[in-house]
């Protein structure tokens, strides 16, 4: 690993940057010394309160008695914090610029017009009956829509639970039952890469298939291409119809710091996914600040994030965190390759962008095409680049580095999660220098450590589990509906300590390398999905017996999916079959969760006690069978053999 390799700030940055060293440092010390007069002091400068805290951390990690509250007595609202407070100083600049799959297809919406959309459509919602405290489940492309749809919500104190809009109706289903949602935003269809995409349909069939599909109450739809929908009068509602006639006023409901504004569920190790609550204060404090620091957003910047809204970090990164900052954010509905190859050099030229942050796997998915990729593109208005999703290899980041940036714009890593609400450990770029690969230093506030698998706290450079000390602002406060869950996945593995799940290298200098997930969650395209999922859906086909789900290292998306199957006794074992299992995954989840390899097993490795050997599983996949490590606790070791023999090929 090219640990060696530092490119270190320059001086150009450090004199302008938010942060030099010396003031990180300052700063880092002051928000881990003294968390309440640092959090205090900035939540006060980044966010208008309603009324003002005087109670700022309020944090326990302890089994038992996990408690996290931040800025518990004060109250704002976040939709006015991301708009009405904007107007008198910006109303006319521009908010999001929507940049539509077709690249002749674009939008410049200014503060004002997002602030009159935005109550115009919580109106709408009033006017459907939902209030304070109702979850609504979104299921959108990514058109201007979705941003006011959030920010609707978030002015009425609605809770929103988005759901990616490549999930399958089942897996929407299941989440709009989770949540409890009586609510469905949609559009007729979305656009991807030309093609379109089914969302009404998907919602119907999602709805026919819950246990009580009466218990969803409306649905209301965008007209985005305009194409055939099929129609339930008393239950689906035009978008454009509900807001026509609404007031722009809305008046912003009065929040709780610690009240939630938004669910989104994600994978974990167990089958079912988790619904992760964000509340509304230490959030958009987190966000906010965060956006500010780690891309140096300064006023008149454009930003662009290429996340999709249905993942966290379109949550913090394309919406919130840049609208309360007053920036202009770019919103993109296409994929990287639409038309061709050059489409994110041609967003950066046509909008000059400055900060640019997407995720390694588009980065080798363009780097595998050439340098020239990008074609003619004038990409000099980029100022710097981020990463984020999964580890970035070191001949990606170089990529990113030479090719994107020139060797001329700071790469910043970004390390977090779901579950931490906004970016954790990232070199900040006037601040830290960078070594390929390493997401470095943690974030104000953040206590990371490594611990070994007894939870012993290892000290000066080392390999271990990643844990995370103490509370910061944004961290998710429970699982929906499960306070237990919450407590049992993330402060049960290691005592007093919050659990990440992945695992982690510190050097010499305190540089964190995230290397993975020690769990049964994978990480495919950046895309976080559990292995468990996979398994379930598998097993639901008639002629699978068992099967068992692996990630291997994959040249474009870092992981692909790797899938043992046993099949029913007398059900052969074809070609045809292999793809109607693909198929059948992608019905079932959605095409994110698509096996990439099946092998046949007429085995899978088992401990005596009936266990199945994952370590063992990967091991095989990855093609490191030579390391299997200790297997005399295989109940029949000859199982392996076969495994390996019949290991597929990539
Ligand atoms: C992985 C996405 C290495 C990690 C914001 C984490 C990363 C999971 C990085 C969370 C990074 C995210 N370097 N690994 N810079 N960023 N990850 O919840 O395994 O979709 O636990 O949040 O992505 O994925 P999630």
């Amino acid at each position: 690993m090219s640990d060696h390799k530092v490119y270190p700030v320059s001086a150009e940055w450090a004199a302008s940057a938010w942060a030099d060293e010396a003031k990180y440092n300052e700063m880092y010390a002051e928000s881990v010394n003294n968390p309440d007069k640092f959090w205090g002091e900035q939540a006060r400068a980044t966010i208008d309160w309603i009324k003002p805290f005087h109670q700022v951390k309020n944090t326990s990690f302890e089994p038992g008695n996990v408690s996290i509250k931040w800025f518990e007595d004060g109250t704002l609202n976040v939709a006015a914090n991301c708009l009405d407070r904007h107007l008198a100083t910006r109303g006319d600049q521009t908010a999001i610029i929507w940049e539509g799959d077709d690249p002749s297809s674009d939008e410049h919406i200014s503060y004002r017009d997002l602030y009159e959309r935005v109550g115009k459509f919580a109106n709408a919602l009033k006017a459907q009956g939902v209030k304070k405290g109702d979850v609504a489940t979104l299921y959108m492309p990514m058109i201007p829509e979705a941003a006011v749809a959030m920010l609707a919500c978030a002015r009425i104190g609605a809770v929103h639970s988005i759901v990616f809009g490549g999930f399958s109706p089942d897996a929407l289903g299941v989440r709009v039952e989770e949540s409890g949602s009586s609510i469905i935003i949609t559009s007729d269809e979305g656009r991807r890469g030309g093609r379109r995409v089914p969302l009404k349909k998907n919602v119907d069939a999602a709805i026919a298939g819950m246990d009580n599909p009466a218990s969803v109450k409306s649905v209301v739809v965008v007209k985005c291409t305009g194409g055939d929908v099929a129609w339930d009068t008393d239950r689906d509602h035009w978008y454009h119809e509900l807001v026509a006639g609404q007031s722009v006023d809305c008046p912003a409901e009065e929040m709780g710091a610690e009240d939630p504004l938004f669910i989104l569920y994600t994978s974990g190790s167990t089958g079912k996914p988790k619904g992760l609550e964000h509340t509304t204060g230490g959030y958009i404090v987190y966000a906010a600040m965060t956006h500010k620091y780690v891309f140096d957003y300064k006023d008149g910047d454009v930003y662009w994030c290429t996340a999709d809204v249905g993942w966290v970090t379109g949550h913090s990164y394309i919406v919130y965190g840049p609208l309360a900052n007053g920036g202009t954010t770019v919103m993109f509905e296409g994929v990287p390759t639409y038309p061709d190859a050059s489409r994110f050099g041609r967003v950066i030229e046509k909008h000059k962008v400055n900060q640019f942050y997407t995720a390694p796997t588009a980065i080798r998915a363009l780097m595998q095409k050439g340098d020239d990729v990008l074609g003619d593109s004038d990409l000099s208005s980029l100022k710097l680049l981020g990463s984020v999703g999964e580890p970035i290899n070191p001949e990606a980041w170089n990529w990113y580095n030479d090719i994107m940036g020139k060797g001329e714009c700071p790469v910043v890593d970004t390390w977090w999660q779901t579950e931490t609400g906004g970016i954790m450990i990232v070199p900040l770029p006037g601040a830290t220098a960078a070594k390929p690969g390493s997401a470095s230093r943690p974030f104000f506030g953040v206590q990371p450590a490594l611990v070994d698998n007894e939870g012993n706290l290892i000290e000066g450079s080392g390999d271990g589990n990643l844990v995370i000390l103490d509370g910061w602002p944004a961290i998710a406060r429970s699982c929906w509906g499960d306070p237990a869950r919450y407590e049992e996945t993330y402060f049960s593995t290691f005592k007093g300590m919050y659990f990440t799940g992945d695992g982690a290298r510190r050097d010499d200098d305190g540089y964190y390398w995230i290397t993975g997930r020690v769990d049964d969650v994978i990480n495919v395209s950046g895309h976080r999905m559990g292995t468990a999922e996979v398994e379930s859906s598998l097993v639901a086909h008639a002629a699978v017996a068992e099967a068992a789900v692996v990630g291997y290292p994959h040249a474009i998306k870092g992981q692909g999916i790797y899938v043992y199957v046993t099949l029913q006794a007398g059900v052969e074992a074809t070609d045809e079959l292999r793809k109607a299992l693909v198929g059948h995954v992608r019905t079932d989840i959605g095409p994110i969760a698509s096996p990439d390899l099946i092998q046949w097993a007429p085995g899978l490795p088992k401990t005596r006690s009936g266990k199945i050997m994952r370590r063992i599983l990967r091991k095989i996949a990855a093609n490191e069978h030579d390391q299997l490590g200790d297997t005399s606790t295989l109940a029949d070791p000859a199982v392996v053999d076969d495994l390996v023999a019949n290991r597929m090929n990539r």
